[in-house]
């Protein structure tokens, strides 16, 4: 499934209709070179879930932590992390978790940790604006990509 958006606010929209279907235990790995919209996408698909948290991009904290309502989100930036260091952050956890959401930017370092079955999202400049695409690994995340149609 491709999408283009031409504008930050339509790429946090199609964030936000993403974050809408989304439940526990659900991954999103989102890869793009630097400022492709990674962060961006992520703002909308929190609002979408629920969470009025705040959105910053976790390049230093490495992982932030949103909450809405009985659902957790965990925003993780992998950028410049090691496959040892993302154990380290906690990444089992976070995936293990039944009413836990996981957004990945960066994702390459945690490859070890996902579940097969997880939605890849590829973010790249395209023209004036950018361009996305959902690739699904499973039936859940299937199903996904099949509401986001
Ligand atoms: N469709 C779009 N058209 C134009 N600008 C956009 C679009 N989508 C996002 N942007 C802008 O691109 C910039 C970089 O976005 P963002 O920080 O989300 O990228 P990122 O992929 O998270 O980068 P990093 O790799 O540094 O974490 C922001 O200023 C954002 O507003
Ligand atoms: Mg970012």
């Amino acid at each position: 499934m491709r999408f283009a958006t031409s504008s930050s606010g339509e790429t946090e929209a199609l964030g936000r209709r993403l974050g809408r279907l989304l439940k526990g235990w659900d991954v999103v790995c989102l890869y793009g070179e630097l400022g492709a919209g990674k962060t961006t996408l992520t703002r909308g698909l929190v609002r979408g879930v629920g969470s009025r948290d705040r959105v910053a991009s976790p390049t230093f904290s490495l992982a932030r932590v949103y909450r809405a309502g009985r659902k957790t989100i965990y925003h993780l930036d992998l950028y410049r992390v090691s496959a040892g260091q993302t154990r380290d952050i906690g990444i089992e956890e976070f995936v293990s978790d039944p009413r836990g959401i996981c957004v990945v930017e960066w994702p390459e370092a945690g490859e070890a940790y996902y579940p097969k079955d997880r939605l890849v999202v590829r973010l790249s400049h395209g023209g004036a604006g950018r361009r996305l695409s959902f690739r699904a690994r499973g039936p859940r995340s299937r199903e996904i990509v099949s509401a986001l149609a």
